[in-house]
């Protein structure tokens, strides 16, 4: 399958993959053809891209174990929150189970996509970005050593980290304009609201009360609510603040557009020991992939590739698959660059088919 944007696409591509909503329910299923109307109704809903089948690209394919582990915890994750908001405490039953899902997912991978990049529509996305922020954060916690209980601790904290957003009211939580100070004010106290809901439920440890408190501290104390430095805010709450930030950005949130996966890469990266714990930091570096496998990159000698393959340890020299030698309407046999050992060719940027293509660092 090859990942193409909406402002490249032909009318009879065939979908390889679910178009889903911000609840995980399909909006075009795999194999339909698309159509004018179809990408007309995919761009108004803020779609930007979608996966298309491709012959050339056929050994490209979804990671259906994922798939499931996000299905199964967007099922539960609703119901969960507004259960444990409205002091209903069975539905956390159902919470340990999809972070079980997750857990169990992640301790078979060695790295992470930006598969987060994947999911482009949010009103009001705070599940699927919950979700997104837990299987980063049980990634990086796995990396820095944590396991078993501890793991599966950080991922619920992670899980549940905006719980508090439920208790500020729903216009200011989704309003697309700018919020005002008051506004902002208000926003500043949900970690602390959402400690409290889960302090009442009596049933969450210390350090999962922790994780929610502090993921909008920051490294060098400028964050909120308390100003905490360094290592005073603790470790759950460190590494949910890294996978909060980096899910946001590459979300197409409502009030500023959303950042292309180098960007968001480097945005973290020039992070390290101001906003974010450097330790940490290395971490992500060193094992989240930034291009989705299928998207189109420019390469430094001007051919454009497709990436079909990640460089574990090296996240930005990924193996691309070039289909064209570079001369107009003239097919080349498709061949493989491994980037990691051609160190003078790099990419420059994401083929997106908009005029402002972004240019990587
Ligand atoms: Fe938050």
């Amino acid at each position: 399958m090859r990942l193409v944007f909406l402002t490249n696409i032909q009318d009879n591509e065939v979908l390889a993959k679910d178009v889903l909503d911000n609840n995980g329910i399909p909006l075009l299923t795999a194999g339909t053809e698309m159509s004018h109307s179809y990408i007309t109704s995919l761009k108004r809903k803020g779609i930007l891209f979608v996966y298309v089948k491709d012959d050339d690209l056929s050994d490209i394919k979804e990671d259906i174990k994922l798939k499931e582990a996000k299905q199964h915890a967007i099922e539960t994750l609703p119901e969960a929150f507004n259960c444990i908001a409205s002091k209903d405490y069975m539905a956390t039953s159902k919470l340990i189970e999809s972070i079980d899902v997750l857990v169990n997912y992640i301790e078979e991978q060695d790295n992470i996509n930006t598969s987060l990049y994947e999911v482009m529509l949010y009103d009001d996305y705070t599940y699927i970005h919950s979700i997104d922020t837990a299987m980063m954060a049980i990634f990086l916690g796995k990396k820095l050593g944590l396991e078993g209980k501890e793991l599966r601790e950080l991922g619920i904290s992670a899980l549940l980290h905006d719980i508090g957003k439920t208790q500020i009211p729903h216009e200011i939580i989704s309003k697309k304009s700018k919020l005002s100070d008051e506004e902002f004010e208000l926003i500043k106290e949900h970690p602390t609201l959402g400690k409290k809901i889960l302090e009442e439920a009596q049933c969450f440890s210390h350090k999962i009360l922790a994780g929610v408190a502090h993921h909008h501290e920051r490294y060098d104390g400028s964050g909120y609510p308390y100003g905490l430095r360094g290592k005073y805010i603790s470790e759950f709450g460190r590494i949910i603040s890294i996978c909060d930030v980096f899910t946001a950005v590459t979300a197409n949130r409502s009030y500023r557009s959303r950042y292309e996966p180098n960007e968001a890469y480097e945005l973290m990266l020039s992070g390290s020991g101001t906003l974010f714990d450097p330790k940490i930091i290395e971490v992500f570096k060193r094992y989240v992939f930034i291009y989705p496998l299928g998207s189109c990159v420019r390469l430094s000698n001007s051919q454009e590739g497709y990436i079909v393959k990640q460089n574990p340890d090296f996240p930005d020299k990924p193996i691309v698959r070039i289909l064209f030698d570079g001369k107009e309407d003239t097919e080349s046999k498709p061949y493989e660059i491994d980037l990691s050992k051609s160190t003078n060719i790099i990419i420059t940027s994401i083929v997106t088919g908009k005029d402002d293509e972004l240019i990587a660092q």
